[in-house]
């Protein structure tokens, strides 16, 4: 599976789908990945980034941070894609760039690569799987092959998401839980081995 190219995408804005991304991205570069970790602008006013402390500090830490750009996902193979849930929908941040991709959707440069998402919330039932299933809906029109853990390895029993990955905040310090983490490093096994094969297949329709 060396050098498959696995683009993390995704927004955060209080650092818990950003510490989920870093996860991902440690486990795909521990698989021999090529890895871009790259989060997608901020588009909130500065009131209100300034509003929450832990906002606030998550957009300084990542200040000096590439925002993801088109190449970022044109280039990858498998494309990995994190958004905290919103009211059970997609982060507008992730949306406006997901929208930007007119020209290469129409080029069929978003064919093709493999795709899966990630995301997390506050409460157990506050939106995992609707989040997921919307965001779905762009990659389907992308003519993505979406790669669904289902549940393929145990720790998908205790992480408890079939969709993708999904995680109820914790009391922790960056409030992602062992079972999400672990079903992160499965999903991303997962997506690189399905990549390389289409690959070594010749898949190329
Ligand atoms: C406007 C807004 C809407 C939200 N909607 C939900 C929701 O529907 N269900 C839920 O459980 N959490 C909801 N949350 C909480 C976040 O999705 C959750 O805290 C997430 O883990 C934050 O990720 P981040 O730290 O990467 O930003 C919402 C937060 C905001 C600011």
């Amino acid at each position: 599976m060396t050098d498959v190219k696995v683009a993390i995408i995704y927004y955060s804005s209080t650092g818990t789908v950003d510490a989920m991304a870093r996860h991902a991205a440690a486990m795909a570069e521990k698989g021999g990945a090529v890895v871009r970790l790259r989060q997608v602008a901020e588009l909130a006013p500065d009131s209100a980034i300034q509003a929450n402390e832990d906002w606030a500090e998550h957009v300084e830490e990542t200040k000096d941070e590439p925002d993801a750009a088109v190449d970022d996902l044109t280039w990858a193979d498998v494309v990995l894609l994190g958004t905290p849930t919103r009211f059970g929908n997609v982060a507008s941040q992730l949306k406006q760039y997901l929208d930007g991709l007119g020209p290469e959707w129409q080029n069929g440069e978003l064919a093709n690569k493999v795709y899966a998402g990630f995301t997390s919330t506050k409460t157990a039932h506050g939106g995992h799987e609707s989040t997921l299933l919307a965001l779905y809906n762009t990659v389907i029109h992308f003519g993505g092959i979406l790669v669904a853990p289902g549940y393929t390895d145990p720790v998908k029993f205790e992480e408890g998401n079939p969709y993708g990955v999904s995680n109820t905040e914790t009391g922790t310090d960056d409030g992602v839980a062992d079972a999400a983490r672990d079903a992160l490093e499965h999903l991303v096994a997962r997506t690189m081995s399905v990549a390389s094969a289409l690959r070594s297949g010749g898949f190329a329709a």
